[in-house]
């Protein structure tokens, strides 16, 4: 059953940026574009990077270790190397903290 975790101040989002979170120990990247929220999975599906510190430039954050690029919104894997989509979770603003559905 879906759980809605609260993760952070929606205020910590940066803009047009991304930052890791924990949340139902989990890790998460939280992504700020165009003043909407979107989560993923924070681990590469292909190797061991964290797209927290990859490049988020629009809608795409690019791995830090082989250039790899997810779409944030719905997870796809853009190019090679990547071969496996990356997890996504619905994202809900309430109260000015940002809660992920696990
Ligand atoms: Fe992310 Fe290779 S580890 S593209």
């Amino acid at each position: 059953s879906t759980q809605w975790i609260k993760a952070i101040a929606r205020a910590d989002v940066p803009d047009e940026d991304v930052i890791a979170v924990q949340a139902g120990g989990r890790e998460i990247a939280l992504y700020g574009v165009d003043g909407e929220v979107y989560a993923t999975s924070n681990l590469c599906t292909h190797g061991n990077a964290r797209l927290c510190d990859g490049f988020l430039e629009g809608h795409e954050i690019e791995c830090p270790l082989h250039q790899g690029r997810f779409d944030v919104r719905d997870g796809r894997a853009l190019c090679s190397p990547l071969r496996e989509n990356v997890a996504t979770y619905p994202v809900r603003i309430e109260d000015g903290m940002v809660f992920v559905a696990l």
